[in-house]
């Protein structure tokens, strides 16, 4: 089937010739490429070929006029916890009344608060819950996405959230890659035997999820009050064996060490970096690890945001991720983490969209096929509502922009 889409007002994106096989960094982050007065031909799942509106090609089955529309790449949320079973609305309360995050963790709250539901619930159970936050994102937005476990914390709770996020994959057209994270904190049972627990993520998760090929990535939270440095590169390593590249939770809470441990483990990328300073971003400097912020967590939290002008200026490329979980930032919309690094991170619109389409992507190792609109990627992109010009998508933060979806060549409807 061919798709032809005409009149296009402009291309955010766009890759022409050779096509980009690497993140965009520093000064190139303010740079987005674009074609305006377009048209794009999708054939079956494909972007076939594009041009300005002067060398319209006339064949397609079906011809959409996108008049005043511009057309994007679909977005690459990198880091989501988004299979997870109940919600933490009564600590959204506790928190209005005074009470911190790492209180109620301490407290028995937070994952382990999530950890007790998920492993209540029957896989099929936890599909119907997942599944609709699945498409509640695509419809935002978002064309390929990557899943953590780690509100299992045992060895059936933790291989259900695998299996649960490979049958996801079969369940919708968007990418998905999935990422085991069991070092996600310590089980009370493990509390006064943390090796115990480490053992049991090595020798006894690892080797059913290498077998299953259940993950893609490794993460551990690697933070004060979690796991320490040390614990980290123990686990990191016992996933190297089975092929898993790290992607870690690295200083959210304090200044923990986990960049540096990332790093030299070779990790895909660090998250969250609430807390870094010149060191981090030196040790980031000298690598290929995505550094990727997560706002919409600093906002829910009320907690810092990761210093994106000085990680820019350093010449590092930054990602951005929406962490959409029921504990510190229960949501999923782009637009909005776009909003928040601009308002908050003093980006500029351009460095954010290219933190969620070419760097997202780089972060999930997807580049070769998302992040860019180019010819033989996929045809995963969003019409927004015309737009006079592009800061108007993180301007209008309560509107909904996004007109029309498409993912793996096919319009979405809600
Ligand atoms: O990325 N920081 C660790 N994990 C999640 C939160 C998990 C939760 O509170 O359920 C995060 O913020
Ligand atoms: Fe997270």
């Amino acid at each position: 089937m061919k798709i032809l889409l005409k009149d296009i007002h402009t291309i955010v994106q766009v890759e022409e010739d050779t096509l980009r096989t690497t993140a965009v960094k520093g000064s190139d982050m303010k740079y987005l490429p674009r074609m305006e007065n377009a048209w794009l031909l999708v054939e079956d799942d494909i972007i076939k070929d594009f041009g300005p509106m002067s060398t319209y090609p006339d064949n397609g089955n079906i011809i959409i006029s996108a008049e005043g529309k511009w057309l994007f790449p679909s977005f690459c949320d990198s880091h989501t916890h988004l299979v997870y079973a109940g919600s933490r609305e009564q600590e959204f309360v506790a928190r209005t009344q005074g009470k911190s995050y790492e209180q109620i963790a301490a407290e028995g709250g937070g994952i382990l608060n999530s950890a007790s539901r998920l492993n209540e619930v029957p896989e099929a159970e936890l599909i119907k819950q997942s599944l609709p936050r699945l498409k509640e994102i695509m419809m935002q937005g978002t064309g390929a996405v990557e899943i953590k476990s780690g509100y299992g914390l045992t060895l059936e709770g933790e291989l259900k959230m695998l299996r649960v996020i490979k049958k996801l994959k079969r369940m919708t057209p968007m990418a998905i890659k999935a990422t085991f994270l069991g070092a996600h904190a310590i089980p009370k049972e493990y509390k006064e035997n943390r090796q115990g627990y480490i053992d049991l993520i090595i020798k006894q998760m690892l080797p059913v999820i290498a077998e299953e090929k259940l993950a893609d990535y490794i993460d551990v939270f690697c933070d004060e009050g979690f796991f320490t440095v040390e614990e980290t590169e123990q686990l990191l390593k016992a996933g190297a064996q089975y092929g898993l590249k790290p992607k870690i939770h690295a200083n959210e809470l304090a200044v923990s060490g986990g960049v540096q441990v990332g790093v030299k483990n070779g990790a895909v990328s660090v998250d969250h970096l609430e807390r870094i300073g010149t060191d981090e971003i030196m040790a980031l400097l000298n690598s290929n690890t995505m550094p990727t912020a997560l706002p919409g967590t600093s906002f829910f939290l009320g907690i810092d945001y990761a210093p994106a002008r000085q990680m820019i200026s350093a010449g590092l490329p930054i990602c951005l991720a929406s962490d959409y979980n029921p504990g510190s930032t229960p949501s999923g919309k782009m637009a909005f983490v776009l909003t928040l690094a601009c308002l908050k991170m003093g980006m500029l619109p351009e460095e954010a969209i290219n933190a969620v389409t070419v760097n997202g992507a780089v972060a999930m190792e997807l580049l070769e096929d998302y992040g860019t609109i180019a010819r033989g990627k996929k045809a995963n992109f969003f019409l927004t509502k015309p737009l006079s010009s592009i800061a108007m998508l993180p301007y209008y933060y309560g509107s909904n922009l996004i007109d029309t979806v498409f993912v793996n060549g096919q319009a979405q409807n809600e």
